[in-house]
């Protein structure tokens, strides 16, 4: 474990940030200077393509003691994610109970298991899902050329160590790293477990508002990206990466953490999803479940997510006369769910936290038996959704869970079960 010390942060949402560790390390009024303070090497990483609209482009000027491309030849490691190719492809509802964390030395990269995937990783849009078990702090440094990484965790504080500098997060806080963004995680407690969402598309964004207005949901000030923190280390890393979804690794001579000053947009960032500003009814029925959205990946076809990152907060029922749970439905847009806390109130029980589900393109699915009953016969008071935090990523594509989470015993073989003996309640004679 490493010591939890109160990190500084640059607040924000794709600001055209800026940081130096020491003093005039960065350069001024230009990016790539014939000679760059203090000796450091100029290095640009870019998040999209040099020609895209000025407001979608991202990239960063890193100033730092040895260039990324010091290394020597990658191989392919023995030890690959868990999870195996994708398929056999089921329409099916599908629900995990929560995976263990193993007990043997497991970091970061060690605990990865592949729930499921869209595609194969080298297309330019879809997300894979992930989940995360670990005991150790990573001694080596990871990066994803794959897309940018949402890390959300369920149990465990983390230390993100990369090269823009030091995110510390805990569970109810979100975190994204950048495509090929060089990380190290280290555990700020004994074990931590959580979610990814590998996201393949356009980076994460704030969702437009539309009628709401210029204020509410996640604000962009929530949003804090590190400052500058470098290590000036000349002993061997093993620098492992994911390319097409496979891992490879080198051997440097010096830590690849060591960025001395930065400036730019391709940032890590983090979010407390406590400070995500709900939007709800406070007349009748409820509004479509995008007013969860706390970032989105757009796609080519305008309005139509590559993947949006939804989450159910705590929140007040006020509606009158309504049906208050999730209602019954079947959706274009397909749905992985898990759960950081508490319960979610479609479902009494069969879904707990570090569990997941997926309810793919058209599946019919909405709250429980037991739920259902309930809510149709509640007295409608004011109500508080309280202790809780369940969240979506839902995609335009058919998430196909991989071999792994077919087979392995966290998957439950009843889940359509609380479905099951519905009760007819029609009746001709009763308006
Ligand atoms: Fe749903």
């Amino acid at each position: 474990m490493v010591s939890s010390t109160p990190l500084t942060y640059q607040s924000g949402f794709d600001n055209e940030f800026s940081s130096e560790a020491l003093p005039g390390a960065l350069p001024v009024g230009q990016n790539s200077p014939q000679q760059v303070p203090y000796g450091l090497y100029t290095e640009l990483l870019s998040g999209t393509a040099f020609t895209v609209p000025r407001s979608e482009a991202r990239r960063t000027w890193m100033y730092r003691i040895k260039p990324s491309a010091n290394h020597p030849k990658y191989q392919r490691l023995e030890c690959q994610i868990t999870g195996g190719r994708l398929g056999p492809v089921t329409p099916n509802r599908l629900r995990w109970n929560p995976q263990a964390i193993p007990a043997e030395a497991t970091d970061f990269i060690d605990g990865l298991i592949t729930l499921a995937a869209t595609s194969d990783a080298e297309q330019a849009s879809g997300v894979s899902v992930h989940l995360y078990r670990a005991n150790t702090s990573m001694q080596r440094v990871f990066f994803n050329a794959d897309g940018e990484l949402l890390i959300v965790p369920e149990q465990g504080r983390l230390r993100l160590a990369t090269e823009l500098g030091l995110l510390d997060l805990e569970p109810l806080e979100i975190a994204v790293i950048p495509r090929g963004m060089k990380f190290r995680v280290e555990l700020l407690d004994t074990t931590a477990r959580g979610y990814i969402c590998e996201n393949h598309g356009a980076p994460l964004r704030l969702p437009d508002l539309g009628p709401i207005g210029s204020n509410g949901l996640a604000n962009a000030r929530d949003f804090l990206a590190p400052v500058a923190h470098y290590e000036d280390l000349d002993a061997p890393v093993e620098l492992v990466q994911k390319f097409l979804g496979e891992l490879w690794a080198t051997e440097l001579d010096h830590s690849p953490l060591d960025v001395v000053a930065w400036h730019g947009n391709n940032v890590p960032y983090k979010y407390d999803l406590r400070r995500f500003n709900t939007i709800g009814t406070v007349s009748y029925d409820h509004p479509d479940p995008s007013i969860f959205t706390v970032l989105t990946s757009p796609s080519d076809t305008h309005g139509q997510a590559n993947v949006d990152f939804v989450i159910f907060p705590p929140r007040w029922m006020v509606a009158e006369k309504t049906f208050r749970p999730p209602w019954f439905h079947r959706n274009l847009m397909n749905e992985f769910m898990g759960l950081i806390q508490g319960a979610y109130d479609a479902k009494a029980e069969g879904f707990s936290p570090g569990g997941a589900s997926l309810h793919n393109c058209m599946s019919a699915h909405g709250p429980d038996n037991a739920t259902t009953t309930t809510a149709i016969a509640a007295d409608l008071k004011p109500h508080k959704i309280d202790n809780t935090m369940a969240f979506m990523f839902e995609t335009s594509r058919v998430l196909r869970p991989s071999q792994y989470a077919l087979e392995c015993p966290q998957l439950q073989a009843d889940y359509d079960a609380c479905w099951a003996g519905m009760a007819k309640t029609f009746d001709k004679g009763r308006i």
